[in-house]
């Protein structure tokens, strides 16, 4: 069993939280807020090759997302559309290689071209994988998984015998990424919200207080250190 004791993590996943009370404690619309916040993505994606973090995951819009307002909805989609056209050539450069899970099938046309052209873009990149969950919900995935999978049941491509924990994964969004080994959440909330749920089945929580818009490289820096200080078991007991 690994003991990783003195390593840091290599895939670090996050749900961004905070953004609608930072902005609402200056007296400003959610959207600053949702702004701001996406300002610290490029800080903390800038962040991870000197930390050693290889994967960052991020929850940026979730299935359960759609019940905010009209006006908030789509100040977020424009807020992609933007992050995508201006950040592009800079995630090129800085050896970023971006992919999107979630289900797209809501997205507008414009948005998932870009998105699908954003992947294409990047993918000769491997200096840190980006992965920005988008219209995302762990139910839906694990649910479309095993649509698919069933398909292929079907098709006689796979035989209900061989169906485990090492043949469903393959079926989900994130089939080409390792699962995460920390998981942080903002804003103070105690909860996963149906962010990969199958994923993180051993991955550590850090649950903090700061609000997104105030997550700097440097608290970030000190989760990713104090992690490498911790002993993870998967469950079984160390010698
Ligand atoms: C949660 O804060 C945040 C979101 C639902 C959106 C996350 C989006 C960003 C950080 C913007 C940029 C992302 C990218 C990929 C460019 P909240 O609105 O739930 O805050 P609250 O709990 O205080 O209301």
């Amino acid at each position: 069993m690994t003991k990783t004791a003195g390593k840091g993590p290599d895939h670090v996943a996050i749900i961004m939280d905070g953004n609608g009370r930072w902005a609402q404690a200056r007296g400003k619309a959610r959207l600053f807020g949702h702004h701001a916040g996406a300002r610290r993505v490029k800080e903390i994606v800038r962040a991870c090759p000197g930390l050693g973090v290889k994967y960052l995951t991020i929850f940026a819009f979730s299935t359960e997302n759609w019940k905010r307002t009209q006006s908030e909805v789509a100040g977020l989609m424009s807020l992609f559309r933007r992050y995508i056209q201006r950040e592009a050539q800079e995630l090129l450069a800085e050896g970023v290689r971006v992919r999107f899970i979630g289900d797209r099938i809501r997205l507008d046309d414009k948005l998932v071209q870009m998105m699908d052209e954003l992947e294409l873009l990047t993918s000769n990149n491997d200096k840190v994988h980006l992965t920005v969950a988008l219209n995302y919900g762990g139910r839906d995935e694990v649910a479309r998984a095993t649509r698919r999978l069933a398909h292929d049941v079907k098709a006689g491509k796979l035989d209900p015998k061989n169906v485990d924990e090492e043949t469903l994964p393959k079926y989900l969004d994130t089939y080409v990424l390792p699962d995460p080994d920390l998981v942080i959440r903002t804003s103070g909330e105690a909860r996963i919200s149906n962010f990969l749920l199958w994923q993180s089945a051993y991955s550590e929580y850090e649950f903090i207080d700061t609000l997104w818009p105030d997550f700097t490289k440097r608290i970030f820096a000190e989760i990713v250190e104090n992690f490498a200080g911790r002993e993870r078991r998967f469950g079984a007991v160390l010698t």
